[in-house]
């Protein structure tokens, strides 16, 4: 049995946060879609951060999307998941995962879903592939607003679900 290395907490994340959780997101801007400092301010209780000693090394939050499926048995997003590179493949990410989907669960929904450039680590999770066409509102939505890609179905971010 492998011990982990990096001894850390997860928590629901506090206003003070804020600042480094914005910088966490825009040192992975190339994996996350870019959030401004009142965005994230605005959205802070769904945020879930983990701390090792008084460093701030992981963040991940959720939005819901009644509009997708059933509004009684919503999807729910999972985005802006992010640990710090040193402190990676310890665990860090995998417990915010399962910290946020504790958090959302309180809603009652019937699935989590991602868009993401990490798969592996999502199917370790749990998580499997479904066609990005299931997520079209997502698409034309969240996808609109990124300037990486021309074309939301040509860019390489695969879609992901886990069913509750
Ligand atoms: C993806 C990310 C959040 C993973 O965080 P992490 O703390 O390293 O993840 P964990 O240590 O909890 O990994 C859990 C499992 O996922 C899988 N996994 C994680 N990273 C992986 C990788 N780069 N390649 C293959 N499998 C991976 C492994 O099975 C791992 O278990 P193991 O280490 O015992 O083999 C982190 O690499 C990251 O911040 N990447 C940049 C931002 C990003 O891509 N975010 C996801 C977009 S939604």
């Amino acid at each position: 049995m492998s011990e982990n290395k990096v001894k850390f907490i997860t928590r629901s994340a506090k206003l003070v946060d804020a600042e480094k959780i914005f910088a966490l997101i825009h040192l992975n801007r190339d994996q996350l879609v870019p959030r401004s400092m009142g965005n994230i301010v605005e959205n802070i209780d769904r945020f879930t951060v983990a701390v090792s000693g008084s460093d701030i090394v992981g963040c991940a939050t959720y939005q819901i999307h009644p509009e997708i499926g059933d509004a009684e048995a919503a999807t729910v997003e999972i985005q802006s998941v992010a640990v710090r590179a040193p402190y990676r493949r310890n665990g860090v990410g995998k417990a915010l995962i399962e910290a946020v989907i504790a958090k959302a669960s309180a809603v009652d929904p019937k699935e989590f879903i991602v868009l993401t450039f990490a798969p592996e680590f999502f199917t370790s999770l749990g998580f499997v592939e479904i066609p990005k066409t299931k997520v079209m509102h997502k698409l034309y939505t969240g996808c609109i607003n990124c300037t990486k890609h021309k074309n939301p179905f040509t860019c390489p971010e695969i879609a992901m679900v886990r069913r509750v």
